[in-house]
Parts: structure tokens; C-alpha cells; sequence
């Protein structure tokens, strides 16, 4: 092969090129790491001071309380009175600000991140990350409803297998199962989810189990197509839920402030209310459906040849879906209702 110096020189102006990138990058690297040690210094003295105002509030307010129990109302002048009331308003609203700051500061895994995952942080230290992690969770909940939807209807008009429905119940294990990791995740970032919710997706877990473990019999089948439709039916809620749900979540992001319920934000609220409205008669049909389901359970479960504990185990879990389900729902509408209320007063 023949030298060619043009080549040459091109390949070491080439590598001087790089050199210098190299460099750079290396400065680059070195004010990074410089920064996030910065920034670990700043979050432990922004928890630290949280933390210390907590305790000074805490005794605050106890103290104030003693004023007030020592000295009943017509010792302490109104002036003081007012002073005491304005004081003890401020510290509830400090708890709130509290929280908001927390929402972007490490803290500790609560108990079933830290079995499930380790003391690893799992906080999201800004607001684009947080949204694009609870998209990506309704994304995930989405595809998860489609493959469900699909698997429960081959299994209930296409194919009649044992093994094909212990996978489509693995499937549901697993899917719940992650369904909890994640919400403990959006939970630790700021998210209001409601601990029912979360429970609920525990006890759809075990009830999943339940069934995965319920061996081929007469009890099975009789309980097997009822099972199969409803699993289809939920998909189909699941569906309408996430079009709610991420029509919330893009809405909230539009107007810039979550949590933060004022005028300007009426157009979203209309928008909620027409959503809930279309979606709560599916929802409640749902819930009746659950309660249905441990009905009949409980009729199979009274039957002499119910050997297997699985019929009581579903039954229970359908009933304690059916309240939570249900109960959790119409005070969610209660809440959204009285906030609704208020806030026409305010107007
Ligand atoms: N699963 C997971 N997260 C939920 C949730 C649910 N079922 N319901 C509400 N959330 C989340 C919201 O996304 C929101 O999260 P964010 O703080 O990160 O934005 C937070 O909890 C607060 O939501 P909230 O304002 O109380 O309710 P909503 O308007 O988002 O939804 C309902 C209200 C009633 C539509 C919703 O709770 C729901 O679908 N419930 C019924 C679930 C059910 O019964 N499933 C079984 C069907 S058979």
C-alpha cells in the first residue's frame, strides 16, 4: 500500500481536532460532576432547614395553644386574639409550601420502594421529568389495556385452555405488580394519587394470584366466562379512563400550575366535569359488576361439592374492590363537587 501524506496530514489535523474536543469535554465533565456536588450540598441544607422549621413550628404551635388554653379569650385583648389566629393560618399554609419543596428534594423510600427497589433515589428533580414519567405511565397503562383486551377476548371466545388462561392471569400479576412500583414512584414525586388506588391495584394482585392458582374443575368453569367478560369490560373502562386521564394531565400542563384551582384554570374544569359525567355511569356499572362477581362467587362458595379455597378468597377480594372501588369514587366526585362550590362562592 502506497503513503499518502495528504491523508496524513488530514489525519493529524483530524486527531489535534479531537485532542481539543477531548479537552474541552474534560472541562465540560469536571464543572458537571463540580455542580451536582453543589447540588447535593444544597439539598441537604434545604432539608435540613425544612426539617428544623417543621420542629420550630410544631413547638410554635403548641405553644400557642398554651397561650390560648392559659388564658382563656376574654384575659387575651382581640388584638392578640387575631394575631394568634393569622400566626396559626400561616404555619398550616407553610406545611403545603413544605410539601411543594419536598416534591423536588431526595427523600427516603417509604417501606415497599425500599424492599422493592433499594434506598435508591427515586425522586425526579424537575417538572418536565415528573410529567414525562406520569405520561409515560398512563402510556404504559394503555398499551397494557390493549394487550389485556385482546388476551381476555381469545381467551373467552377463541381458545379454551387452562395454560392459556394461567398466562393471562401471570400477566395480570405481573402488570399490578408493576402498577404499584410505579405509583409508589409518582407518590414519592408529588403525585396525589389516592392510597385506595394504590391498595387497589395490591388486592387486584392477590386476586390475580388467586385465580392464576385455581386448579381446572366444574367450580372453574362456571366461573370462568363471567371472569373472562368482566376482565374484558375493565379494559374497555381502562380505555375511557386513560383518554380521561391524560386529557387531565396535557390540560393541567397547558395552564403551567398543577394543584393551583383558580379562574383561569375554568375551562379545564368544565372540561373535567364533562369527562366525569361520561365516564362515571361506566365506572359505577363496573363496581356493580365486582359486587355481582362476589355474589355468585358466594353461591358457588355454598354449593357441597366447593372444595377449593380459591371461591372464598375472590369473593372476599370482589368485595373489598366493590367498596373501595366505589366508595373512593364517590367521594372523589364529593371532593371535585364542594371544591366546585367553594370556588363559585369565591366568584
Ligand atoms: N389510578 C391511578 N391514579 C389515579 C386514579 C386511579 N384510579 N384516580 C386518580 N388518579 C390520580 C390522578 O391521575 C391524579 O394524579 P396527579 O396528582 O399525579 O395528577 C391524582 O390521582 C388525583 O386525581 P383526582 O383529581 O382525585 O381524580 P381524577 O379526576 O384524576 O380521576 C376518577 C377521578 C373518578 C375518574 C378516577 O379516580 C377513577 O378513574 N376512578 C375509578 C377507578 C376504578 O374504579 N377502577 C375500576 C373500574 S371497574
Amino acid at each position: 500500500m502506497l503513503f499518502n501524506p495528504t491523508g496524513f496530514t488530514e489525519c493529524l489535523r483530524e486527531w489535534e481536532d479531537l485532542e481539543k474536543n477531548h479537552q474541552q469535554m474534560q472541562d465540560t465533565h469536571r464543572s458537571y460532576k463540580q455542580k451536582l456536588e453543589e447540588v447535593a450540598k444544597l439539598q441537604d441544607s434545604c432539608s435540613g432547614a425544612i426539617a428544623r422549621q417543621r420542629k420550630k413550628l410544631k413547638e410554635l404551635t403548641a405553644s400557642l395553644e398554651e397561650c390560648k388554653e392559659n388564658h382563656p379569650t376574654p384575659k387575651l385583648n382581640p388584638e392578640d386574639v387575631d394575631a394568634i389566629a393569622e400566626i396559626e393560618d400561616s404555619i398550616k399554609e407553610r406545611a403545603d409550601a413544605f410539601s411543594e419543596m419536598e416534591a423536588f428534594l431526595p427523600k427516603k423510600n417509604g417501606l415497599y420502594l425500599t424492599l422493592v427497589l433499594g434506598n435508591v433515589n427515586v425522586t425526579l428533580l424537575n417538572k418536565q421529568s415528573k410529567f414525562a414519567y406520569k405520561d409515560e405511565y398512563e402510556k404504559f397503562k394503555l398499551v397494557l389495556t390493549v394487550i389485556l383486551f385482546v388476551f381476555s377476548f381469545t381467551c373467552r371466545f377463541l381458545f379454551s385452555y387452562r395454560a392459556l388462561d394461567a398466562l393471562f392471569n401471570f400477566l395480570l400479576v405481573w402488570y399490578y405488580c408493576t402498577l404499584t412500583i410505579r405509583e409508589s414512584v409518582l407518590i414519592s414525586n408529588g403525585s396525589r394519587i389516592k392510597g385506595w388506588w394504590v391498595f387497589h391495584h395490591y388486592v387486584s394482585t392477590f386476586q390475580s394470584g388467586v385465580m392464576l392458582t385455581w386448579p381446572e374443575g366444574a367450580l372453574y368453569q362456571m366461573f370462568r366466562n363471567q371472569f373472562l367478560t368482566n376482565c374484558l369490560y375493565q379494559s374497555f373502562v381502562q380505555f375511557l379512563q386513560y383518554y380521561y386521564q391524560s386529557g387531565c394531565l396535557y390540560r393541567l400542563r397547558a395552564l403551567g400550575e398543577k394543584h393551583n384551582m383558580d379562574v383561569t384554570v375554568e375551562g379545564f374544569q368544565s372540561w373535567m366535569w364533562r369527562g366525569l359525567t361520561f365516564l362515571l355511569p361506566f365506572l359505577f356499572f363496573g363496581h356493580f359488576w365486582q359486587l355481582y362477581n362476589s355474589i355468585t362467587l358466594f353461591r358457588m362458595f355454598q354449593l357441597p361439592e366447593c372444595k377449593e379455597w380459591q371461591v372464598v378468597m375472590c369473593c372476599c377480594s370482589y368485595v373489598v374492590l366493590f367498596m373501595g372501588n366505589f366508595f373512593t369514587t364517590l367521594g372523589v366526585v364529593y371532593q371535585k363537587y364542594m371544591n366546585n362550590q367553594d370556588k363559585s362562592k369565591i366568584l
